[in-house]
């Protein structure tokens, strides 16, 4: 497969912006009409000059832990921006399609409808893993991109790792991973098959077990082609100065992830042991996630009331195949045994 032939005309003809600290980063830096005497705010970062453009010390951090090349790494403001720029750079409004899985997670339909891109739906089986044969019989030849998510939000579940190589051979077209969550199974991340298949892209973000969604980061790991393109398509300086280095000192600091992510894990063992054995709780599903999702017979109630004392999980009972099901994020002991209290008391 050529991956040129699926890129949109105008985007491969695009003469990219030329921003003026694509070429400088230093030195007496009067090129870019920014305030040379200062700025009114500067408390974490020397915010009077632009922040690089290319995201060099960024990606040459990431690079390192994760192993693989910085040519293979995008940083976007959050995965949200990749997901978009994915759809732009593929995707030919009012002809071309990305497929999805329902349920998923609800951005990769926000995104192509904004783009005005056909959205093709494949249900999850029972088990919540993919249809091959359905996916095989819907993706149309205008089906730019496969969206799948593993851990899958709402689910929890992994997907099965061979099922998604399967596809990566078999179909023309894009497959992104979302792995917004596998830093909670990380040995099941498909980060480094990405330099097999230039046809598969890896989505990963900072907002989840590392801690920082306020920061707005996350990523992509596909190929230096790909990533080519994302870097021409997005806007001059997505990634500010204080997310560049909050960024940096995160990757730093990788040894508190991993310690959020055992002390996670261990949390989301005692709340499912916890809802297992609560009566009204019908069903709770295993998670490879930072989330869980259970199963109660008057979903709706048991959300209005838990919102009444302040407790807000997420409804997600009239998704498909999640009849009866809210979701509740791991939150930190306190509040998880602050939300097993309440349920149960309304239970
Ligand atoms: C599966 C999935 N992908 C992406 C995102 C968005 O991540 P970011 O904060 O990096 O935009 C979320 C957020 O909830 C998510 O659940």
């Amino acid at each position: 497969m050529n991956i040129e032939n699926l890129v949109r005309e105008n985007i491969k003809k695009l003469k990219p912006y030329s921003s003026a600290r694509d070429s400088f980063l230093e030195g007496t830096l009067l090129d870019a009409n920014e305030n040379g005497i200062g700025s009114v705010w500067d408390e974490y970062a020397v915010l009077n000059r632009y922040p690089d453009p290319n995201h060099r010390k960024l990606r040459q951090a990431a690079s390192a832990y994760l192993g693989v090349n910085a040519d293979q790494l995008f940083f976007g403001v959050g995965s949200d921006e990749v997901i978009d720029l994915l759809i732009r750079i593929f995707c030919k409004p009012e002809t071309d399609s990305i497929m999805i899985t329902d349920p998923s997670y609800g951005m990769y339909e926000v995104a192509a409808d904004v783009n005005d891109v056909k959205v093709i739906k494949t249900v999850l089986d029972e088990n919540f893993q993919l249809d091959l044969n359905d996916i095989r019989e819907k993706v149309e030849a205008e089906t730019k991109i496969v969206f799948l998510c593993s851990p899958n939000n709402p689910t929890g579940n992994l997907l099965k790792k061979e099922d998604i190589l399967e596809l990566v051979n078999d179909l023309n077209c894009l497959v992104v991973i979302d792995e917004a969550y596998m830093d909670f199974a990380e040995s099941n991340s498909l980060k480094k098959e990405v330099r097999n298949f230039e046809n598969l892209i890896v989505l990963r973000t900072y907002s989840k077990a590392w801690g920082m969604a306020g920061i707005r980061c996350g990523f992509s790991v596909a190929s230096p082609y790909i990533t080519e393109l994302l870097y021409k398509v997005k806007a001059p300086y997505n990634l500010n100065m204080m997310t560049q280095k909050g960024i940096l000192k995160a990757i730093e600091n990788k040894s508190t992830k991993d310690s959020f992510v055992s002390t996670i894990i261990s949390e989301r063992e005692k709340v499912y042991s916890e809802l297992a054995k609560m009566s009204g709780v019908k069903k709770v599903y295993p998670s490879e996630a930072n989330f869980l999702i259970f199963e109660v017979e008057n979903p709706d109630e048991v959300y209005q009331t838990l919102v009444k004392k302040e407790v807000i999980i997420r409804n997600r009972s009239r998704m498909t195949r999640l009849s009866g099901c809210l979701r509740v994020s791991i939150g930190n002991s306190e509040e998880n045994e602050l939300f097993i209290n309440e349920l149960r008391r309304i239970l």
